[in-house]
């Protein structure tokens, strides 16, 4: 959420600046801002809406060339979406500028302070204290090297809540300075080209992808110097210099393009049988054992669980809601599954026996990051599942196994969330072997279950038309609702999700058999209803019983979309459409039947003239809570 860009080098910081900041706008596009350190001082321009509007705005009113410069993309928290409110935000004397990520909780009693000391506030944001305070650290602190780092460590101490800051102030104009509290922030080393070297700051990767793939990872409450003749300096918030940990992105810059596609999201429904093979590459160790990522848990206390909680939001809950089906199924260990907002607050029975299985596509997401801390505070086991690697959830994490979705730029998850769903399924079924509740064979079969499925969602993908056709017509719809059972509930749950992010329509997930208590009601002559039908094969006639609520709701008057595997025909007399998808063994059927659900909302937002990548008010990551 607010995404941050920092630039210092040989080429055109605005260029560069611009260009790190299209690719981090999946994080908010409530407003954009650039400033840069030119000769003559700092120079901004800022504008509410959109990157495209800042654009324009430098075409009318061009900035002066610099070779250092910072820029930000917000996702508004404190104080409406305005050019006024937009970063970066500049001290009093017009010497700092400064763009920031996430919120100062102690912004008010700050404020107040500046303001008694005779300061004029600009703005309704936390944010601009920071540029204050930091202007007024760098007066105090005496002159020499690492001066603006120095000053940075003196505000950030002040400072409570999540923040990424970067900064650069008109004095210093070969240093850019940032700070990081429980908000991401990641540097990037370019090319040193005639004795010139570069450094990139983005709150990811994407930011820099197209320069470099060397990066280093911060820790919490750390503090990093960027200086053109002095290099990367990173300390703690006491001043001590650490050392970054270095790493080199996975993926090329190629991977962050819409590769000929209208919209990321499709490119990233496109990409889903990829995300899942990728997910599930290297799994089985040579002794059949499975293997995860990081695993800082002995097998005893894997053998200790007695609980499992599932955590998570949005989309990555409802890949736990899955889970919970096949863990407990696998491991006969009570899973529970919960919203990371929730979790904490209701004083969950948690200790050193429960395991928590945290999921999130970013790894930063705030609610659940929140979670995780709590959890570990209570003795709890915690282990990740996440696709952005060194995230600050999988760093705080026991134990981790990433998800190789690659980087997911359309703020409504797709390919996440089936690779959330593959991971979970492995952490089960590594779960059960450690428990020696399943043999290395019977893992083994289940894997190659999974390992079918990346074949059976590009069938799926191959008839799609249909599907896009029947967005359409559903385009002018007020309601839709979505019908599951068993698995198929929370794909249910995920296809109405999708629905409400991106086409703005009423839309609510139910289990099937719940719909006679009260939510058939709501059908009307011509509701559309999307029945995701259980393969024929779930236990105890689940199928047949959604065959029935099917019949109900089409009594009722509702047009009946239903989502059936090749072959079952118990569902065609009372289907209007029918959507089918491969024949799957019954807990690996939410992978292949949740696509068209994706491609549906999608055709949906598309008819309806919507910005399918960037729906309005969502951000893709929450780093709020
Ligand atoms: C936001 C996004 C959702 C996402 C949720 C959880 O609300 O808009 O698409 O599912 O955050 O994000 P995470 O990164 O933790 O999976």
């Amino acid at each position: 959420m607010c995404g941050i860009v920092g630039y210092v080098g040989p080429q055109n910081a605005l260029d560069v600046v611009l260009e790190g900041l299209r690719r981090l706008e999946y994080r908010g596009y409530d407003s954009a801002g650039v400033a840069v350190l030119a000769e003559g001082g700092m120079a901004t321009a800022k504008k509410a809406g959109k990157l495209a509007n800042l654009e324009k705005a430098l075409v009318e009113e061009p900035l002066p060339a610099a070779t250092i410069g910072i820029g930000h993309t917000r996702w508004a928290t404190h104080g409406g979406p305005t050019d006024r409110n937009a970063h970066p935000h500049l001290s009093a004397d017009g010497k700092v500028a400064l763009v920031h990520n996430g919120i100062i909780e102690n912004f008010a009693a700050l404020r107040a302070e500046c303001e008694t000391a005779g300061v004029e506030f600009t703005s309704e944001t936390d944010t601009e204290v920071a540029a204050h305070l930091l202007a007024s650290a760098y007066a105090e602190t005496p002159e020499g090297p690492g001066r603006l780092a120095e000053a940075m460590r003196a505000v950030s101490n002040r400072l409570e809540g999540a923040f990424t800051l970067v900064a650069s102030h008109a004095d210093e104009p070969d240093t850019l300075v940032a700070s990081r509290r429980n908000s991401p922030l990641v540097v990037g080393l370019g090319e040193t080209v005639d004795g010139t070297a570069e450094y990139f700051l983005g709150s990811d990767v994407a930011a820099f992808i197209a320069h470099t793939r060397e990066a280093r990872e911060l820790g919490q409450d750390q503090v990093v110097e960027i200086d053109r003749t002095r290099g990367l300096t990173v300390t703690d918030f006491a001043g001590t210099v650490v050392e970054p940990t270095a790493y080199t992105v996975d993926w090329d810059a190629a991977a962050a393009e819409k590769g000929g596609h209208a919209w990321f999201m499709l490119k990233e429904i496109a990409e889903q049988p990829q995300a899942v093979a990728d997910t599930l590459l290297g799994r089985l160790g040579d002794d059949g054992g499975l293997v995860l990522d990081e695993v800082r848990l002995s097998d005893q206390d894997l053998r200790d669980i007695d609980k499992v909680f599932v955590v998570s939001c949005g989309t990555s809950y409802h890949a736990g809601l899955i889970a919970k089906y096949a863990i407990e199924h696998w491991t006969r260990i009570p899973v529970e599954v919960e919203v990371a907002s929730e979790f904490r607050y209701r004083d969950p029975v948690l200790d050193r026996s429960t395991l928590v299985v945290v999921i999130s596509q970013s790894g930063e997401t705030m609610d659940t990051l929140m979670a995780l801390r709590h959890a570990k505070d209570q003795k709890a086991r915690v282990l990740a599942i996440c696709n952005v690697n060194g995230s600050t959830i999988p760093r705080e994490s026991d134990a981790v196994l990433y998800t190789h979705a690659g980087p997911e730029i359309a703020v409504a998850s797709t390919k996440s969330f089936l690779a959330q769903i593959v991971a979970c399924y492995l952490v089960g079924l590594f779960l059960a072997q450690v428990r020696g509740v399943k043999y290395d064979d019977e893992v083994a079969a289940i894997v190659e279950d999974l390992r079918r499925l990346p074949e059976a969602v590009s069938e799926v993908l191959l008839q799609m038309e249909p599907v896009r056709e029947l967005g359409r017509s559903l385009a002018g719809a007020d309601t839709i609702l979505f019908l599951g059972r068993h698995v198929a509930y929370p794909v249910a749950l995920e296809g109405a999700l999708k629905l409400k992010e991106l086409a703005y329509i009423h839309a609510e997930g139910f289990a099937a058999g719940e719909l006679k208590h009260g939510p058939i009601a709501l059908i009307d002559q011509g509701t559309p209803v999307v029945v995701v039908v259980p393969s024929p094969r779930a236990r105890e006639s689940v199928h047949g019983k959604v065959v029935s609520n099917i019949q109900e709701v089409r009594a009722r008057g509702a047009r009946t979309i239903v989502i059936a595997e090749e072959g079952d025909e118990d569902v065609v007399p009372y289907a209007d459409h029918i959507i089918r998808v491969p024949r799957t063994p019954t807990l690996m059927a939410p992978i292949v039947t949740t696509v068209p659900l994706q491609v549906l909302a999608c055709e949906i937002a598309d008819t309806r003239g919507y910005d399918v990548d960037q729906p309005r008010n969502l951000a893709k990551s929450v780093t709020v809570e």
